[in-house]
């Protein structure tokens, strides 16, 4: 890897869903050439999937601006100091709010990450995203790449031309934390607003506010600003093993039912029609729902479809066999997982064959 960095242009010219490449110079100056030379810096290789941090305002009214206009190696350049913290490289995987994230982006990424870690490119990865799904992301990614490099999604709540944008602040410390070796072997990381978070727990809370993400069950994994890193605990080791990649997407179609009150049998029902091999119910309260839905889900799961039991509620751990039967009706439940993650693993498990009850609950985690 060199001290240049690599870009795709403005987004318009991109085509979306291909890592596009082209050698920019972020080092303007002979003093940050210097900086950058110094071969003491992280190597940090900066993904670029378009969302917010990258929106532009747009000529329709209001506030309104449309995501994924700004290259991130133009995200980059704007930030000051960010040569003085790594070697900086960026390419473009795709240009896309994060609401139409889709399984080839990933596969992408994952073999980007992976390509780069087996020929020892780089120290850290940064990944531009749109806030929206990046939980999702952050966690497909944490069950298909095995290293104990630092893998770091980054946002922003506020486009790079509105009134106190906070992308430049976010994207300088996701820089930090995916340079900075005490970041190692803690698995893919979320970083925004001061704020570090790790990809099993962490989740979008707020439509707007720039302090939207949050663990609620396990709590930040650590704090960054642009003067200091810390972590609260000592680095994990990595446990368990990774799911294979497949070899092309799409992954096997896993649908999200959300229950509710006066709840009938009728988008399980359809849901196994239009040929899902999963079902993640987005249950009330412990998983719950209508005795209608779960005797569906039952049937659904004689049918050969996997059943995972998720809560709508947004915090705690899903139980298993206390109001439901899960050993009788052949349920797993997603424990702590929310159902857009437990969708995320349930169709790597079952890409990778795994559908037997048992050996789904054991993936999502033991339970007592
Ligand atoms: N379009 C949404 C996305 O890309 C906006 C949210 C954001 O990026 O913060 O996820």
């Amino acid at each position: 890897m060199t001290q240049h960095a690599r870009q795709s242009g403005h987004f318009g010219r991109t085509t979306v869903g291909l890592a596009l490449a082209i050698t920019i110079l972020l080092l303007a100056s002979p003093a940050a050439a210097q900086n950058a030379s110094n071969a003491t810096l992280a190597r940090v290789l900066v993904l670029g999937t378009g969302g917010t941090i990258a929106g532009q305002a747009s000529a329709r009214a209001g506030n309104a601006y449309d995501s994924g206009k700004v290259s991130s190696a133009d995200l980059i350049a704007a930030v000051p100091g960010m040569d003085k913290l790594a070697r900086i490289s960026a390419e473009q995987i795709s240009s896309i709010g994060s609401q139409d994230m889709n399984d080839k982006v990933w596969f992408d990424l994952a073999r980007r990450i992976r390509a780069a870690i087996d020929s020892n490119e780089v120290d850290g990865i940064v990944i531009t995203h749109g806030t929206d799904t990046m939980e999702e992301t952050a966690f497909f990614l944490q069950n298909v790449i095995d290293t104990d490099l630092p893998v770091v999604l980054v946002g922003s709540m506020r486009p790079s031309t509105a009134i106190g944008a906070d992308g430049p602040a976010n994207l300088y410390e996701a820089m930090r934390v995916a340079s900075a070796p005490e970041a190692r072997g803690r698995g893919v990381l979320v970083v925004l607003n001061d704020t570090i978070h790790g990809a099993r727990w962490v989740t979008k809370t707020n439509t707007t506010s720039v302090e939207t993400f949050r663990s609620p069950d396990a709590g930040p994994v650590g704090y960054v600003d642009t003067g200091s890193l810390r972590f609260l605990q000592p680095a994990a080791p990595a446990k368990g093993a990774k799911l294979k990649l497949p070899e092309a997407p799409p992954l096997p179609r896993v649908d999200i039912i959300y229950s509710h009150a006066n709840m009938d049998a009728a988008p399980i029902e359809d849901a196994v029609k239009r040929g899902a091999k999963g079902i993640v119910l987005a249950g009330v309260g412990d998983g719950n729902s209508s005795k209608a839905a779960i005797d569906a889900l039952a049937a659904a799961a004689k049918q050969g479809v996997v059943v995972v039991r998720a809560s709508r509620v947004g915090s705690g751990f899903v139980n298993r066999n206390v109001e439901v039967e899960d050993d009788k009706l052949g349920f797993a439940v997603s424990l702590d997982l929310n159902p857009q993650k437990a969708r995320v693993l349930l169709e790597l498990l079952i890409a990778n064959g795994v559908t037997d009850p048992k050996a789904v609950q054991q993936a999502y985690g033991a339970t007592p």
